[in-house]
């Protein structure tokens, strides 16, 4: 297949969109008196987490997560399982997820309900890209960094056949 990248979103912008979001978890979470942790879904959302947590100004543990994914291919498995599990424990704390990019919503309710099994005080959803028309699952997402259309993206983590997480932007795979 012959494709080219096209930039989406700047490595400016997605700075200041990363910013807002941990401003605005710093508040919503600021009184809590449970632990607070962000547990990321990898690999997708290394680059993102490691940002967003430098900017959230109260204390939280940070943990992650591997379930399957797309595989090599552009198409979403519907069977979720889990690859890697978290090191610690969330029960009786206030936990949110953070995901690079929310698709069908298949991965991220599988992983909220598994979760919500294991009795957090909370549970919420961050991602940084959601993509609302390729919805099949409904899903409460709390913070969203950019809402985009149906494309394939890659960049600031994401992959494509396991290349581009490096770039520091968000780009999108043109086929010609
Ligand atoms: P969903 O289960 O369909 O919501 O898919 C979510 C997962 O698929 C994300 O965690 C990503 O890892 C992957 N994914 C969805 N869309 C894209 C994309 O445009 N580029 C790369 N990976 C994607
Ligand atoms: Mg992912």
């Amino acid at each position: 297949m012959k494709y080219y990248i096209e930039k989406l979103i700047s490595s400016d912008d997605i700075n200041s969109k990363v910013n807002y979001l941990g401003k605005q978890i710093t508040q919503d979470y600021f009184n809590i008196n449970k632990k607070f942790i962000l547990i990321g879904l990898l690999r997708g959302s290394f680059i993102f987490v490691s940002d967003l947590c430098r900017v959230i100004n109260i204390p939280h543990e940070v943990d992650f997560m591997t379930v399957s994914s797309y595989g090599s291919n552009m198409f979403s498995s519907r069977d979720v399982k889990i690859i890697k599990d978290l090191d610690g424990n969330i029960y009786d704390k206030d936990v949110l997820i953070v995901e690079d990019i929310i698709d069908s919503g298949y991965t991220i309710s599988k992983v909220y309900e598994m979760l919500l099994l294991r009795k957090p005080n909370s549970l919420s959803i961050c991602t940084l890209l959601d993509k609302p028309s390729c919805r099949e699952v409904n899903i409460f997402i709390k913070y969203i960094g950019f809402t985009i259309s149906n494309e394939f993206v890659i960049g600031y983590g994401i992959d494509y056949n396991q290349n581009y997480r490096h770039l520091s932007y968000i780009g999108k795979v043109v086929v010609n």
